[in-house]
């Protein structure tokens, strides 16, 4: 059930930023979303709904935020965190909770697991960061079971008339949190050109549609920058 593929081109160069930043990611991140990241995760791990002594996947686990929010929500579920990046996880093995989540380094490109093996899958910030949008859904569905739920965090290009304005923050604030607080600069001005880059909720709902799930539905967060998304996998 492990694999430890080489990731390529743009997995290349995002793996190399998230080897770099997996020390500053949580305090980052907590300055970033004003301290609303970890509220998220619990709204992700409500959302997905897992039956009693279910198995929930949370791909790019990070250092785990989603994963043990999960694990802390429903004790009797068996939850699985992957991520390509090995110095995130070892972030995550270290946190409370941890001992209680399987955690394994894989690609979400190809995840080792069988067909309809999860009952849910979970992620936090992966979709903009992969070069084959409907292959890394599309592989989700494969393992997901009929009936089963995926809920998505991610970042959200900014739309209506306060685009503006959010655009010039995301585009002058984050890279300025990563010299202040990171001192690295170049990492966050990654996340800022990939948020603004990004695929808007609807175009990933028409992705998720044509690979056969329904009940697709969204919240934007955070003056639009943030959005929850989720959708079922047809019986
Ligand atoms: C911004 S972090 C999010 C971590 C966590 N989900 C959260 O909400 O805090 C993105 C994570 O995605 C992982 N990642 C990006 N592309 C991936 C891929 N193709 N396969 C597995 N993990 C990937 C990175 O290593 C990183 O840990």
């Amino acid at each position: 059930m492990t694999t430890d593929r080489t990731p390529r081109d743009k997995g290349s160069d995002v793996h190399r930023i998230f080897e770099k930043i997996a020390g500053y990611y949580d305090r980052m991140n907590f300055v970033m979303t004003l301290g609303r990241h970890a509220r998220w995760c619990r709204e992700v791990a409500a959302r997905v709904a897992p039956p009693t002594a279910g198995q929930v996947l949370d791909i790019a686990t990070g250092t785990g935020v989603i994963a043990l929010a999960t694990a802390q929500r429903y004790p009797a579920v068996t939850v699985t965190g992957v991520d390509f990046s090995e110095e995130m996880l070892a972030r995550a093995r270290t946190k409370p909770g941890a001992e209680a989540i399987r955690w394994q380094q894989a690609d979400a490109a190809r995840l080792p697991f069988d067909d309809e093996s999860f009952d849910g899958i979970t992620e936090g910030y992966l979709l903009r960061n992969v070069e084959d949008l409907p292959g890394v859904l599309g592989e989700q569905h494969r393992i997901l079971k009929p009936g089963g739920r995926v809920v998505i965090l991610e970042t959200c290009p900014p739309s209506g008339p306060v685009k503006p304005v959010v655009e010039w923050g995301v585009r002058t604030i984050v890279p300025l949190l990563g010299q202040v607080v990171a001192r690295d600069r170049s990492s966050y001005a990654y996340l800022e050109s990939s948020t603004l880059a990004f695929e808007s909720p609807e175009q990933v709902a028409d992705v998720l549609r044509g690979l056969g799930f329904r009940d697709i539905g969204w919240r934007k967060r955070f003056f639009g920058t943030n959005v929850i998304l989720w959708a079922t996998k047809s019986s």
